[in-house]
């Protein structure tokens, strides 16, 4: 008799006790815990809103009205050390913190020193430096972040080498390498983003 009775106490208090166990779960889950970012999350910010900043001057970096942009159309691509990124999908799929934060370094690099090289080749020829001047700073920070972030990460920050860059002497020739620098940051510019937004920790917040 005393075995029926508990039995049906236990039969009858098993499902209360698992709508207490429901409560307490749902309790646990929608009390704020401290949400946990990763000190990555900081920097992976601060690169990509300079990304973004660039992709607002590089517009700017060869100052000409729209309807002269159609005589530098098929520029020709004169500069040999500058970086024509050429990507596929299956590329994304497969990025590596290791490879592509050296690689995204070596690239702002060398935009870098492509676009210091413009900002003299303007002042040379009394163009107006400022966007190229803009470009420049935006450049190096990113890749001082870049830098720090590779130190981060224990990864070695590989050495750039120097472009050879001619001497120019005719403002038509600076237009011609302004257009053809900032068609190749324009794709710069894209490809880093994505890069960057995918390598981003997951646990970051998303604004
Ligand atoms: C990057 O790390 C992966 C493992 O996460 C390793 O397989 C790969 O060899 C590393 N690449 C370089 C260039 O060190
Ligand atoms: C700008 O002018 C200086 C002095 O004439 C020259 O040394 C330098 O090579 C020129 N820069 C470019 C990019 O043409
Ligand atoms: C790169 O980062 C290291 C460590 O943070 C620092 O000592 C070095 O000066 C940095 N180099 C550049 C070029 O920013």
């Amino acid at each position: 008799m005393a075995t029926l009775a508990d039995d049906s106490v236990i039969h009858d208090s098993t499902p209360r006790l698992l709508h207490l166990l429901l409560l307490a779960e749902l309790f646990v889950h929608s009390s704020p815990r401290p949400v946990h970012i990763s000190p990555h999350c900081g920097m992976f910010k601060s690169m990509i809103h300079q990304v973004d900043t660039l992709s607002n001057i590089f517009k700017t970096l060869h100052d000409l009205p729209d309807g002269e942009r159609m005589h530098f159309e098929d520029v020709e691509f004169r500069l040999g050390g500058l970086p024509h990124i050429q990507h596929t999908a299956a590329d994304f799929n497969s990025l590596k913190l290791n490879e592509s934060l050296p690689q995204l370094f070596l690239y702002t690099r060398s935009f870098g020193l492509h676009v210091d090289w413009l900002k003299t080749a303007k002042e040379n020829v009394s163009l107006s430096s400022q966007s190229a001047e803009g470009a420049s700073s935006h450049l190096l920070q990113l890749s001082s972040l870049l830098n720090a972030s590779l130190h981060q990460i224990g990864e070695e920050v590989p050495q750039s080498p120097s472009p050879s860059l001619p001497v120019v002497s005719t403002a038509f020739d600076v237009l011609q390498f302004s257009v053809e620098i900032s068609e190749q940051l324009q794709v710069f510019c894209k490809w880093s983003k994505r890069v960057l937004v995918l390598l981003r920790p997951s646990r970051c917040p998303r604004r």
